[in-house]
């Protein structure tokens, strides 16, 4: 069974789906993997400071082309998901990752001003696998970007973006989840990160029971 987590920067997010990977881990009795993208390949970790820092170097002029910081989330994205992603839930795993394709839908759309669905069309095209369950960790704008400290900004071109394409970006998330909602499963993020967590938690034990009952069948869903 394949789970995301997704939201924007200081959503609390990372630290959450850790909660939940110990969580996993301390049941013992599931075989899972865990994964962040960008990275989980040592390809996609080459890749992630380009992307994340944005060029160091290179002056504004000489910016990526909006579809090229797509298509280089995507190289990141087809190299994990055929090397380690599909490998797991062929040997019937869990597999866990720390944001997916709806990252690409809400910030390449919001911050680089892309068609959502050309973005979804690129994705169904090169890689064609969505989660079974998304995790959206949703948290207003104005809230998340008090969250995220200054060293997180320099680290991350997408986190110093204001409030207003953070709101933006979450938007978008809404939108996605509200079109797949067979898919997303909406937490509220300005809760604490404990109860955040619990609510997580208790969604994924259910699930994970109705997948080892065999009553679920894994399939790869369009979203709507
Ligand atoms: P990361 O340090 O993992 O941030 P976070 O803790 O918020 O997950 O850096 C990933 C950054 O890259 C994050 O700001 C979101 C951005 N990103 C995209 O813009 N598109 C993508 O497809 C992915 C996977 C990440």
């Amino acid at each position: 069974m394949f789970v995301a987590f997704e939201g924007i920067g200081g959503s609390g997010k990372s630290t959450v789906a850790g909660k939940v990977f110990n969580w996993v881990a301390e049941q013992g009795s599931i075989d899972f993997v865990s994964v962040r993208e960008p990275g989980g390949t040592p390809h996609a970790e080459f890749i992630r400071n380009l992307v994340n820092t944005g060029f160091p170097g290179l002056e504004d002029a000489a910016k990526l082309d909006p579809m090229g910081v797509a298509l280089l989330f995507n190289v990141c994205r087809v190299d994990l998901t055929n090397k380690v992603i599909r490998p797991a839930l062929a040997q019937n795993k869990l597999v866990i990752t720390d944001r997916y394709c709806d990252t690409t839908f809400a910030y390449q759309s919001v911050f680089n001003g892309l068609h959502m669905l050309d973005l979804i069309k690129l994705h169904d095209d090169v890689i064609g696998l969505y989660p079974k369950w998304t995790y959206l960790l949703d948290c207003p704008g104005e809230i998340a970007t008090t969250r995220v400290s200054e060293e997180e900004k320099k680290r991350d071109q997408f986190d110093r973006a204001g409030v207003e394409k953070q709101e933006g970006m979450r938007q978008a998330y809404l939108q996605l989840a509200e079109r797949n909602p067979g898919r997303y499963v909406v937490i509220d993020a300005t809760q604490s990160q404990e109860t955040v967590a619990e609510q997580v938690i208790s969604h994924l034990r259910d699930s994970i029971v109705l997948w080892k009952g065999g009553d679920y069948i894994y399939s790869s869903q369009m979203p709507g």
